[in-house]
């Protein structure tokens, strides 16, 4: 066996225990076939089940794109009192926020990016079967710049088209919630199109550039999590428009008066207000500030004052310990002295 087909089982495994954790309560989830580990998976729309079954390799890769999403979702909003959790039934895509606000409109975005993102780079990697790299451009010369299309290029599309169909296909019902969510669901994915850019290498003698390849390549995740961030802060109130006929929304208008334009696919849309999140809600999914640290010198956002409330806080003393004033001795230790300190930390009550 190649040290790379070992390094891939082990990877397979890795990501089924990921799978495992989801799913819960499958001890062996590895000797199940894909129909059983499809069915089980929790919150998967009736399409979703039969792409997952005809692509187990695939699910896989889907369930990092996720978590990458939700990962930085909750690196983005750690200081906010919405932190990306919410109350619910865990799915898939995680648990859902119920209300269709800007934070539900950020979650869609980050995900559809994830699952683009994750299948992509698989496919870069050459572990996910029916994709490889971007061979449309390969061996062609940029002229005007002197270069040559070499390496691997990212195949974007496939990855953009993958998550179309596999993150779109849980909108099943005919509402204006469901217009939002596939209008956010494409945001995401333009940001990664737009990220998208080119990577280049220099060959000759001693770093001379006589001739030099490029290729594309995905933008960093962190990145994609800054720009939707922005979006986020600025996204749009809609409303939809119903058809005359069978008065089901059609499609989403922006929500002033005298207002027809429809939203740009650069702006994330959300239909309804957020809650403050203040308190747990399982109306809303709002998890409630109560035991999220704070700070109580920080002025925004995450101010004890802001986080909690009102509510106050309370104050946890603890001391620090660690390694100072560190010697260098002849030859060869290094002496150190411990120093602690009290410091204290705040928590909403
Ligand atoms: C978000 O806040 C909730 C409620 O305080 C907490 O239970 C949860 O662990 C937090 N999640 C993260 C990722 O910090
Ligand atoms: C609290 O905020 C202040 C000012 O922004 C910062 O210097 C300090 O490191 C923060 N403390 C903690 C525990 O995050």
């Amino acid at each position: 066996m190649s040290r790379k087909t070992r390094r891939w089982i082990l990877h397979f495994f890795l990501c089924l225990g990921i799978l495992y954790l989801k799913i819960g309560g499958l001890s062996s989830v590895v000797a199940l076939g894909a129909s059983i580990i499809c069915n089980k998976i929790p919150g998967l729309a009736p399409r979703q089940r039969t792409i997952c079954q005809s692509r187990p390799d695939a699910i896989i890769v889907i369930g990092e794109g996720v978590q990458t999403g939700i990962s930085e979702c909750q690196f983005q909003f750690r200081y906010g009192r919405w932190n990306c959790s919410a109350l619910g039934e865990r799915t898939v895509f995680g648990k859902e926020l119920k209300v269709g606000s800007k934070e539900a409109a950020f979650t869609y975005a980050i995900i559809a990016a994830g699952v683009a993102h994750a299948v992509t780079a698989a496919c870069t990697q050459g572990s996910l079967s029916g994709c490889g790299c971007d061979k449309e451009k390969q061996g062609f010369y940029n002229q005007e710049e002197g270069w040559k299309w070499g390496g691997c290029s990212a195949d974007i599309h496939y990855g953009l088209g993958f998550s179309k169909v596999f993150v779109d296909a849980r909108e099943i019902k005919q509402n204006a919630r469901t217009l939002m969510n596939l209008h956010n669901n494409e945001v995401g994915r333009k940001v990664l199109e737009k990220g998208m850019h080119l990577e280049c290498k220099c060959h000759g003698v001693s770093g001379s550039c006589t001739t030099k390849t490029c290729w594309t390549t995905l933008p960093k995740f962190r990145q994609l999590g800054y720009i939707l961030k922005d979006k986020y802060n600025q996204a749009i109130h809609v409303e939809p428009v119903r058809a005359s006929r069978n008065k089901r929304p059609t499609f989403l208008k922006i929500k002033k008066p005298h207002s027809y334009r429809k939203p740009l696919d650069t702006e994330l849309v959300y239909i309804e207000k957020s809650p403050n999140y203040c308190e747990a809600d399982p109306l809303t999914g709002s998890t409630g500030t109560q035991g999220r640290l704070c700070n109580k010198t920080a002025q925004q956002p995450n101010s004890c004052d802001l986080m909690c409330c009102g509510r106050g806080y309370n104050t946890h003393q603890y001391s620090r310990v660690w390694q100072c004033n560190c010697k260098f001795l002849w030859c060869c230790y290094v002496k150190c002295n411990t120093c602690s300190e009290r410091t204290e930390l705040y928590t909403c009550k």
